[in-house]
């Protein structure tokens, strides 16, 4: 596997690759805290150290204090008090729209015809997405999100500059080629043939390359045809270890129009029901207006929906209710993303902070361990890509994120008042952003390091 992409941060010079001590206070999630409480679910050591292989996966994790002597002369890169985490996964999030965010629309619907069609044309050239590959892929880094669950353009040239700028870092990404052959501008739209054919190459060249997934990509079923639907339900039927990725039940509006565009449908997830793209491998953003009928078989299904909470109440679609969500009876999954850019911030402590905030607005109080097992090891676990990533056991790629609960005067003020390691995260969550990362480790190499940050 290669090394990082040489954009801004990153920084060769340490990128040894064979082998280091990361130090810090280590932090990382055995079990879901809200189900084994957290004495169960936290492993966290104040002077921790993670001993990284020279094949990029964790070797041993542990309190310092009791670092094995065959890692003593390994080089360390020592983080002091900042804490060191798995690297964040976003579940959900447009590679093409990665410079579009903030566009005021009215609502999804005009913000998709106003704006996002418009900038999502460009990916038409092949030298635009590649270099927009590389932009956002450090965007990423920056942010200390090491995974992703990536939606592409229409253009398969989009895609496989994705996947090979990916490659080239050793990111762990999940993507493909976005089918939608209706209602959108002419250049932006494919056809049930080309677009399960362009999907099916990418599918063949790039699923299970390296850290690379492919996911089968339809942008919502406002876009597709009945047709085209098909198509992807049979692609998802030859292909049952891809992912399949799309959007559901965001926006009022958007909701209405797939009932009248699909008449004979229950609902709107009934719409992908039909056509057999419910399944334990389906990536669902949104979610904000399901049915209870909706809710139990996305249940039964064993389905992901990804709260994406700045891009909710920045488009005004509606507070996503995870209570309900969770009923006992029929838990839903949920994960949680940005999806920039109709999100707003690509830090993931940001998303965990707004989805804290839309929480409160539904009747329910996350614990900060809960919000950040969401955003590691609950991700992972919902795409199916836990024995890989999300924590810090042996044997999983080391993608790590490092952050200061003192990065700014705000944090260091509101960190003197910390009276536990629960209480240094929730304070990350609501006031952190991309200033608390200082360094962001890819498959055990530095991928980013704060411009401003003391060299480990
Ligand atoms: N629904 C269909 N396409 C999109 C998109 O690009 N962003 C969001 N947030 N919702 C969508
Ligand atoms: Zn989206």
């Amino acid at each position: 596997m290669n090394g990082p992409g040489s954009g801004p941060g990153n920084d060769r010079g340490n990128d040894r690759g064979n082998g280091r001590v990361v130090r810090g206070a280590v932090l990382t999630y055995r079990d879901d805290p809200a189900v084994a409480g957290p004495r169960r679910a936290v492993r966290f050591h104040r002077r921790g150290a993670v001993v990284v292989g020279t094949d990029g996966r964790i070797a041993w994790r542990g309190p310092a204090a009791r670092l094995p002597e065959r890692f003593g002369a390994l080089p360390a890169d020592d983080h002091g008090d900042a804490l060191v985490l798995p690297g964040f996964i976003d579940a959900h999030v447009h590679f093409p729209q990665h410079r579009m965010l903030a566009a005021p629309g009215e609502d999804l619907l005009d913000w998709l015809s106003r704006f996002t069609y418009r900038e999502e044309r460009r990916y038409a050239s092949a030298g635009h997405a590649r270099a927009a590959a590389e932009v956002f892929l450090d965007r990423l880094v920056q942010h200390g999100t090491t995974a992703a669950v990536v939606f592409s353009s229409v253009h398969r040239t989009a895609a496989d500059a994705l996947f090979a700028a990916a490659e080239r870092r050793g990111h762990a990404i999940v993507s493909g080629k976005t089918m939608m052959d209706r209602n959108a501008p002419a250049a932006l739209r494919d056809d049930p043939v080309s677009g399960a054919r362009d999907s099916e190459a990418l599918l063949g060249r790039w699923h299970g390359r390296g850290r690379l997934r492919y996911a089968i990509t339809v942008r919502f079923a406002v876009t597709s045809s009945e047709a085209q639907l098909r198509a992807a339900g049979e692609l998802a039927a030859a292909h049952p270890d891809c992912h399949v990725h799309s959007h559901l039940a965001e926006s009022r509006g958007e909701t209405e129009l797939v009932r009248r565009l699909f008449p004979w449908a229950a609902d709107y997830t009934d719409v992908y029901d039909r056509f057999g793209l419910l399944g334990p491998r389906s990536v669902f953003a949104h979610g904000v207006h399901l049915s209870e009928r909706e809710c139990a078989r996305l249940h039964e299904a064993g389905s992901l929906v990804v709260h994406c909470p700045t891009a909710n109440t920045f488009l005004g679609s509606g507070l996503f209710d995870g209570g309900r969500m969770g009923r006992a009876e029929r838990p839903v999954r949920v994960g949680v993303a940005t999806d920039i850019g109709g999100g707003t911030s690509y830090s993931m402590l940001a998303t965990l902070g707004e989805a804290y905030k839309v929480a409160m607005l539904t009747g329910r109080k996350p614990t900060a361990h809960e919000l950040f097992h969401l955003a590691t090891r609950g991700n992972a676990m919902h795409l199916g890509l836990d024995d890989e990533i999300g924590t810090l056991e042996a044997g999983r790629w080391a993608d790590l994120v490092v952050l200061d609960p003192t990065a700014t005067p705000v944090l260091e003020d509101r960190n003197a008042l910390s009276e536990s390691i629960e209480d240094t995260l929730f304070a990350l969550a609501i006031l952190g952003d991309d200033r608390a990362v200082r360094a962001t480790y890819v498959a055990g190499r530095i991928a980013w390091r704060a411009p401003a940050a003391a060299r480990p």
